[in-house]
């Protein structure tokens, strides 16, 4: 196996009495999307902002491609890509204006007017910031992020706050930018998002990570039990259970009753489900 991107062991951070980060270790893979999860105030831009050199961890070591983020910040910040939680440009920046300037940090960049493109911004290129919508200024975001070919990069809360519609045309962005080789570092507290998104997810809380893995072992661990709601003779069944064949053998049961049903259909567990079996509450509560 190819060494990881990123290496994070025993991380620590405290602000005064407050200890955002407790003991985290993690490691994301090249080509992978990482989604560290978890509520409000868990540690999430902490632990990021200490992997990408920003903040300087109280104890542990990271490294992101091989460099050490404290001491190769100036190499380092050639090679990743960072958008930050609710970051903002001046009202009156144009978007083209946004990109020159973000050209002018680094000594390789990609071609603007493509990238603009590839991100759906093109007939804003003349637009201030200050008219363009949610979802596009979170695109124009995730451009100036990936203006200079990053392996790696950065999104912290990337669509919190946008409609559904325009999550999606993120989502696909994020999915278009692993595609092409990059490795995907982000934070969430959208379980929806981790799950459809995320090779494997870290879940976070009160600093701590408590869970690792993919969405899907996740779900099989924690939160194995299936349903099925089926409809007949006027009322509604529901079966639990477990395995490979639950389903199946369900529907087997159903036909040879030989009742007449008139509704069918299975309920699966999810990320949020984990969630809030591994803590006892939801992630926005
Ligand atoms: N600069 C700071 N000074 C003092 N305390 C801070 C600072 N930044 C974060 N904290 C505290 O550290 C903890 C973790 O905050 P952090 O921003 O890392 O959480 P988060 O998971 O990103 O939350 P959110 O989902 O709200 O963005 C919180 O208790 C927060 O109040
Ligand atoms: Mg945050």
């Amino acid at each position: 196996m190819t060494a990881p991107v990123i290496e994070v062991a025993n991380l620590r951070k405290r602000y005064g009495s407050t200890v955002a980060v407790d003991d985290v270790s993690l490691e994301v893979h090249p080509g992978e999307i990482f989604g560290l999860i978890g509520p409000n105030g868990a540690g999430k831009t902490t632990t990021m902002e200490c992997i990408q050199g920003l903040r300087k961890p109280d104890h542990g070591t990271i490294s992101v491609l091989g460099l050490d983020p404290q001491r190769d910040a100036t190499a380092l910040r050639q090679r990743i890509g960072v958008q930050h939680q609710e970051a903002h440009l001046q009202k009156r920046i144009k978007v083209w204006e946004a990109v020159d300037l973000w050209s002018a940090l680094y000594s390789r960049v990609v071609d603007p007017d493509a990238l603009l493109t590839r991100l759906g911004l093109e007939s804003k290129r003349n637009a201030w910031f200050m008219t363009l919508s949610g979802g596009q200024k979170q695109r124009l975001f995730i451009a100036l992020a990936l203006i200079h070919e990053p392996e790696v990069v950065f999104l912290d809360e990337l669509t919190t706050g946008l409609d559904p519609q325009a999550r999606r045309a993120i989502w696909t962005l994020i999915a278009d930018i692993r595609a092409r080789g990059t490795t995907v570092f982000l934070t969430t507290h959208l379980m929806e998002e981790a799950e459809r998104l995320c090779d494997r997810v870290a879940i976070i809380e009160h600093g701590r990570v408590i869970e690792m893995g993919t969405p899907a072992d996740l779900v099989r661990t924690h939160c194995p039990e299936q349903s099925v709601i089926y409809t007949s003779d006027g009322s509604t069944h529901t079966l639990r259970g477990e395995g490979d064949d639950f389903v199946t053998n369900v529907i087997n049961d159903i036909a040879r009753s030989g009742v007449r049903v008139r509704g069918f259909r299975t309920e699966s567990p999810t990320l949020e489900d984990v969630f809030l079996k591994l803590t006892g509450h939801g992630i926005r509560d």
